[in-house]
């Protein structure tokens, strides 16, 4: 593999599991210092410690609730004290609850804009102002096939990513100037522990006597409806972000990218 991103460093957050481990360890394949975020101590500490091990990175790990303004200050500080650069930053962690328009709590709705939406642009704020100092940077926001379409039972999910794009070009134009490049990603339907959410509750909702879904059928149905006819895997989305980091994306910014089979064309 292609060493695109030697001396580099990278930090990633939601990096303890699932697209954000898979992004971590492409990074590290790379040859990227590698800075693992997760609100998940344990399970991050463990991430980071199996990704050094497999590819010799340099990495760290860091346990840091994105939604809390002094910790994400702390984030990049530590990640710059330890590797004295902060050149790319993938702004990942994300959470979903799904539930009808009459019952679902306005503390879910506040929540999931707060991890997905505002924990984003928090990042990007204090990532750019160490990569303005470099006068270089990539930063790149997880969307979703929701931030092109909404999806039934997730108002807040849908409003959260479509925000992550708005996000995303308006911080592009301010940054161009600077050297940053500001970019989104939007993911369909991803193996990883949120999917497994999904296909058990939003099937559990959408099961009707005729049909019951919860145990891996509303997955099925919905690969289905993708043109690649599979679901994705965290490496898939881990290609896609290590090109927008590279020097092949440097005249690219102010976009959202699917990342899904087929599955949303527009
Ligand atoms: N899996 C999919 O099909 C899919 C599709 C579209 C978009 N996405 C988006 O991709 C991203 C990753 O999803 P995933 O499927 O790997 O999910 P996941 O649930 O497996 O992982 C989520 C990660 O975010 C972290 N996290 C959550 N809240 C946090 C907080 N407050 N502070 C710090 N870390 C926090 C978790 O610790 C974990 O590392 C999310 O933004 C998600 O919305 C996923």
């Amino acid at each position: 593999m292609s060493q695109r991103f030697t001396a580099k460093t990278v930090v990633i957050t939601g990096a303890c599991r699932g697209i954000g481990a898979g992004i971590a360890e492409r990074f590290a394949r790379e040859g990227a210092n590698v800075v693992l975020v997760s609100n998940d101590l344990e399970r991050v500490t463990a991430t980071a410690a199996r990704i050094a091990q497999a590819h010799g990175a340099p990495t760290l790990a860091l346990a840091v609730d994105v939604t809390d303004e002094a910790q994400v200050v702390e984030m990049y500080k530590a990640a710059f004290e330890r590797f004295g650069r902060i050149d790319v930053s993938v702004q990942n962690a994300g959470i979903i609850t799904i539930d009808h328009f009459d019952s679902m709590p306005r503390g879910d709705f506040d929540k999931v804009l707060q991890v997905n939406t505002t924990a984003v642009w928090l990042c990007c704020r204090e990532a750019a102002k160490y990569m303005v100092k470099q006068g270089s940077g990539r930063l790149i926001n997880t969307s979703s096939g929701q931030g092109r379409q909404g999806f039934i039972y997730t108002p807040h999910y849908a409003a959260s990513k479509m925000g992550v794009i708005g996000i995303t070009q308006s911080l592009s134009l301010e940054l161009a100037r600077h050297g940053i490049t500001v970019n989104a990603f939007c993911p369909g339907i991803i193996e990883s522990e949120m999917w497994d959410y999904n296909d058990r509750v939003w099937g559990q909702i959408l099961s009707t006597p005729e049909k019951t879904y919860g145990k891996g059928e509303l997955m099925a149905e919905w690969v289905g409806n993708i043109p690649m006819k599979r679901a994705g895997k965290p490496e898939d989305v881990a290609g896609l972000v290590a090109f927008l980091a590279s020097d092949d994306a440097a005249y690219l910014t102010g976009q959202a990218i699917n990342i899904d089979g087929g599955l949303i064309m527009s």
